[in-house]
């Protein structure tokens, strides 16, 4: 007899690592600072988050919070459409197409749902989307729901892109989805050549998701767009409020019609229940935050060059990078468990990523850093990493690492580490 049942009872894989001892996944943290945490009653470094401006737990910010549940309560009980919508939401609306530099901006409970709602209600069958293959799983569910024929290209390789888009009717409607900073390895889309290559085909349009982008890179944090100098030329850009925004929501941001479009097509916009007034509440101070003291970008830099200048002087096989995303080389799953759980026991919280995020025996170590993180706790993560980087074979002439993985990020300089 077939039961719906039967593969969760042949499903050995969890079960296995947590009998090991070594399973790194749900760690029950009990308070924070933003960069260090408490587990397990000790305090760790946390370079495992993407707070990467370390707003969480800005006083200000969580004052306004605060605020936003004494005049509205916990929760919106419902749908923007219909009862769940308030000032506050349309305030970060327009606030947010002025940051980003579109007409219009809509917000939904999440930034999985924003790529879920837009890529599925923008894109049907018949139609065709390109994705890079190192898309975030938000982009491919939003692929899989439109019903789209979606073509892979392959990952940041604008030839490859031109090349698939060559192959493709001039009569068919296509859409671009693209991540901006790629969030497994920290690497910058390589737009100006991608937006070269979209010139050429005038039935194309380009959907940006910067997750990880915004908050980051730009003059005011706007995200990769603007740190190129290309937000016109992006016809979308979407992002999330789960990062650098400390909080928890996404965007979607463009042409007032289509933003509209979405807005009354969007199943996981109009059927989910509207973001909590004191989260965007808190994305609200964050903006102000951000225009305010544009030295926290330059401290978020400072706090990347010393890690970056720390890990090269140990040798230590980490893919280049020029967000906060510094992603090391392991290989082996069950060594990069291993890792993890020592750098816990050595005062130091990261986060695997192992397949299928990555190719198997491609594992990664993902760390990640905040604008608030002190001197001493990057001298402490530099000093661990110094220690244990030997024994776990994870230095640069321990270890090839892949060659897809180091041919990224054409525009970094070295050198001036040095
Ligand atoms: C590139 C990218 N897009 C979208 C998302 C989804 O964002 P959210 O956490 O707001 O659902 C994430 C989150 O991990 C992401 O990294």
């Amino acid at each position: 007899m077939a039961d719906i049942f039967q593969k969760c009872l042949d499903f050995p894989d969890a079960k296995f690592v947590k009998a090991s001892g070594l399973y790194p996944f749900f760690k029950p943290i009990a308070s924070s600072s933003g960069s260090t945490v408490h587990y397990n009653g000790k305090p760790v470094v946390m370079i495992g988050s993407n707070n990467y401006l370390g707003l969480t737990h800005d006083k200000r910010v969580m004052q306004k919070a605060k605020e936003a549940i004494e005049n509205f309560g916990t929760g919106c009980t419902g749908s923007r459409f219909l009862n769940g919508n308030t000032v506050l939401h349309d305030d970060l609306e327009q606030k947010l197409s002025r940051f980003i530099g579109k007409e219009e901006t809509l917000v939904f409970p999440t930034g999985f749902l924003t790529n879920l709602g837009t890529i599925g209600c923008l894109a049907g069958p018949g139609d065709i989307i390109l994705s890079d293959t190192e898309n975030h799983a938000s982009i491919i569910e939003g692929c899989r729901l439109s019903k789209a024929t979606v073509i892979t290209y392959r990952h940041n390789d604008m030839k490859d892109l031109e090349a698939r888009l060559k192959e493709i009717p001039s009569d068919k409607a296509c859409l671009i989805v693209t991540d901006g900073v790629f969030s497994m390895t920290g690497e910058i889309l390589n737009l100006p050549e991608l937006i070269k290559v979209k010139k050429r085909f005038p039935q194309v349009r380009l959907f940006l998701d910067d997750a990880h982008g915004l908050g980051v890179l730009g003059k005011k944090g706007e995200g990769t767009a603007g740190h190129f100098g290309l937000t016109k030329e992006v016809d979308l850009i979407m992002g999330t409020f789960s990062k650098s925004f400390a909080s928890i929501g996404g965007f979607l941001a463009g042409p007032p019609d289509v933003v509209d479009y979405v807005r009354h097509k969007a199943r996981s916009f109009m059927f989910s229940a509207a973001m909590p007034p004191a989260s965007v509440a808190t994305v609200l101070a964050c903006l102000e935050i951000l225009e305010a003291e544009p030295e926290r970008l330059a401290k978020l830099k400072e706090n990347i060059a010393i890690i970056l200048k720390g890990f090269k002087k140990i040798g230590l096989a980490f893919l280049p990078s020029e967000t906060p995303i510094i992603s090391i080389f392991v290989g082996d799953e069950g060594k990069a468990f291993q890792l993890v759980k020592d750098l816990f026991e050595n005062g130091i919280f990261t986060t695997p990523v192992c397949y299928p995020a990555v190719p198997f025996g491609q594992a990664l170590l993902r760390t990640s850093y905040m604008a608030t993180h002190t001197q001493a706790e990057l001298n402490k993560v530099i000093e661990v990493f110094a220690r244990l980087a030997p024994q776990y074979g994870i230095l640069q002439n321990q270890v090839v690492i892949p060659k897809e993985l180091i041919q990224q990020t054409a525009t970094y300089n070295f050198a001036a580490l040095a």
